[in-house]
């Protein structure tokens, strides 16, 4: 019997304070959340999650003055940032106070704080006194899960209930920046907050260090992290013509095609004179899009990569966003998803 799901805010709250697991759900991903200030109960998401403890944790919280109360400093730059998105899908890197547990930052001298714009969590965080330490609700390197039954799918077993707030609205985690004590501001992890905002909202262009390797100082930034099971590959209908398409040629796997934009595809299709390929045979056709949204793509991207091993593609091809907006956080995941089996 795996956990119940449900809506009950007063179970959560109780298993919570008791040092048990519950998933919340967020308006980025899901999360697998514990009483943050708990070492103990914080150990039970790193051994449920198969996490390395070198990993930090987010700690979410219902309050500004919650997450000051986490911080032994608050810049003027993050007091402005977090005015201005909070609620919402952006996580502030600042120096811990000394109450925080090291096992949440890893003994990093900083914290990673979010205020989840999520009416069930945030109703959930009022009921209690303490911040919910939350990674995203999967086994460590697959895909984050943006319904309660992914989360009951693979971590059903290990937790003790999973609070279903249905479906996450952004789908895609939050962007991730650290704030220092001269309000330098950089960009440890491209996500659900586009950098063109936060740009806007400080007034002048922030830093990126986005590494793409193996041993950064952001865990996030694991090359195979978000991997799905099957081998990804990129590809774009451009300047190809549809004898030379994925599924023309791959005859042996179960094909999967991830298009960007159904307008776009049938676009395509029909300067090919073809109607229409969802029923070729041995393949799946997916969309992101209906007309190339970002926000919309970011919202059906990891649903769409769990389908694809629901289904068994053991190759699928996608195409990338365009470099603006979600579309860098798109592309980024998806290098993540590609880079599977480099190294
Ligand atoms: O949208 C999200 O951020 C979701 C929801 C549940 O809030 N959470 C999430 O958590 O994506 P997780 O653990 O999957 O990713 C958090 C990332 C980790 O890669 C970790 O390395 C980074 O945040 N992080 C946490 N604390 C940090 C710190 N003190 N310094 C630098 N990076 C940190
Ligand atoms: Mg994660």
């Amino acid at each position: 019997m795996g956990a119940a799901l449900g809506i009950d805010l007063t179970l959560a709250a109780d298993l919570l304070s008791q040092g048990k697991l519950v998933a919340i759900p967020t308006e980025t991903v899901y999360g697998l959340a514990a009483n943050g200030l708990n070492p103990d109960a914080v150990a039970g998401i790193f051994s449920a999650k198969n996490r390395p403890t070198f990993d930090p944790l987010i700690l979410h919280v219902g309050s500004i003055e919650q997450a000051k109360s986490l911080c032994s400093d608050w810049p003027s730059a993050a007091d402005t940032l977090a005015k201005t998105f909070w609620p919402g899908p952006l996580t502030l890197v600042l120096p811990k106070a000394d109450l925080v547990p090291p096992l949440v930052t890893a003994d990093n001298p900083t914290v990673a704080v979010r205020m989840p714009n999520n009416a069930m969590t945030l109703a959930l965080l009022s009921k209690i006194p303490f911040p919910l330490a939350a990674p995203s609700a999967n086994p460590f390197g697959y895909v984050s899960p943006t319904n309660a039954q992914h989360v009951a799918d693979q971590l059903g077993e290990r937790i003790d209930y999973i609070l279903d707030g249905g479906r996450c609205a952004i789908g895609i985690e939050s962007t991730i920046v650290s704030v220092t004590m001269d309000n330098t501001v950089t960009v440890l992890r491209l996500g659900g907050l586009d950098l063109e905002s936060i740009t806007e909202a400080l007034g002048k262009p922030v830093n990126e260090v986005l590494s793409m390797h193996s041993s950064p100082q952001a865990p996030g930034q694991l090359d195979q992290h978000y991997s799905p099971g099957s081998t990804m590959i990129a590809w774009s209908p451009e300047n190809t013509d549809i004898h030379n398409a994925p599924w023309a040629l791959q005859t042996t796997e179960k094909i999967g095609m991830m298009w960007f934009s159904q307008q776009r595809a049938q676009q395509w299709l029909s300067a090919q004179n073809v109607e229409a390929v969802e029923n070729t045979p041995g393949v799946k056709h997916y969309y992101l899009s209906g007309d190339g949204s970002d926000k919309e793509a970011a919202m059906n991207l990891f649903g769409t990569l769990r389908q694809f091993d629901k289904d068994g593609c053991t190759r699928v091809y996608f195409e990338w966003a365009s470099e603006s907006g979600l579309g860098r956080a798109i592309n980024d995941r998806l290098t993540r998803a590609s880079a599977k089996g480099t190294h």
